[in-house]
């Protein structure tokens, strides 16, 4: 009888499901999401871990994470190549948005225990914009991950004369990108957030930890919600809140240096929030 308590239980999220398919729950897929949710369940409950409900939160609202993941892209594809479609509506703010970079950036950079200024690594790069004006200025060399090729095949073109410091290009969905152990000095991870789930976003921070050197950092810019988690159904995004955020990063075994909101842009806005983070020590 235990499987119809299971059901009962799971009725309202695995809609698809009935008795029978419960009681012969030979489906390898619903009986791997059952365990997983259960173990979360359970995580939750011994040691409250919040990200039980993430996990949940983000697969209520994205419906689907190939889905989630297919319209993305999708968009994308008609997105120009410019620093226009980097910004969608709002080119107007690229300037500000890159003068409060800059100066977020000069924080943690040269300087006893601080970053190095050697590599760094621009994720979500589109064009090249963060590289182009908040990176190149402090590195040696970047390195560009972004799932269109499209947009990298542009980076040379738009860096004008600076194309020689790009050590290499990643064109790599980040869910599936692997930056190579203790390799960078600062990973920039800006405006693409959003289009991981939780569990995706959570991996890769944890990835891009081992990517970092010695007190290299992470910083992460990125629309954030007043509350919860809000699904942008046009270019298939979540803007999360801050608590959730940091959920993520408490999580990923990262601690929070230091987290600033971006100043001018107009009220109406979403928010947009800074986060440089760097490897908990303590952490295993
Ligand atoms: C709003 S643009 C921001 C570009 C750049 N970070 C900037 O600030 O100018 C978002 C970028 O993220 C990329 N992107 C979206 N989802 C991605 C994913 N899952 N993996 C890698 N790149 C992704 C898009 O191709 C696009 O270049």
């Amino acid at each position: 009888m235990a499987y119809k308590g299971a059901h009962l239980a799971f009725k309202s999220r695995w809609h698809k499901t009935d008795e029978e398919l419960c009681r012969h729950s030979m489906s390898f897929i619903l009986h791997k999401a059952i365990r997983n949710d259960f173990f979360q369940s359970y995580l939750y409950l011994l040691e409250r871990l919040p990200l039980v409900k993430l996990y949940a939160l983000t697969s209520q609202v994205i419906n689907g994470e190939m889905q989630f993941y297919a319209r993305a892209k999708h968009f994308y594809q008609e997105v120009p190549a410019t620093e226009e479609g980097m910004m969608g509506d709002y080119i107007e703010l690229s300037s500000t948005d890159i003068e409060s970079s800059r100066e977020f950036l000069r924080k943690f950079v040269e300087g006893v225990g601080k970053a190095g200024t050697n590599r760094a690594l621009d994720c979500g790069s589109g064009i090249g914009r963060v590289s182009k004006h908040v990176l190149l200025p402090v590195f040696k060399s970047v390195e560009l991950v972004d799932m269109m090729e499209n947009f990298l095949a542009e980076v040379p073109k738009y860096l004008k004369g600076k194309e020689d410091r790009v050590e290499m290009y990643y064109c790599k969905s980040l869910q599936e990108f692997t930056p190579t152990p203790q390799r960078y000095d600062v990973i920039w991870i800006q405006w693409v957030s959003g289009y991981l789930t939780d569990k995706d976003l959570l991996k890769f921070l944890i990835r891009c930890q081992n990517g970092l050197k010695d007190n290299g950092v992470i910083i992460l810019k990125d629309n954030v919600a007043r509350e919860g988690c809000v699904l942008d159904c046009l270019d298939s995004s979540v803007i999360r809140d801050l608590n959730i955020l940091h959920s993520l990063v408490e999580m990923s075994g990262l601690t929070i240096l230091r987290e600033e909101r971006q100043e001018g842009f107009p009220e109406q806005c979403v928010p947009v929030w800074m986060l440089a983070m760097q490897k908990d020590p303590g952490h295993s």
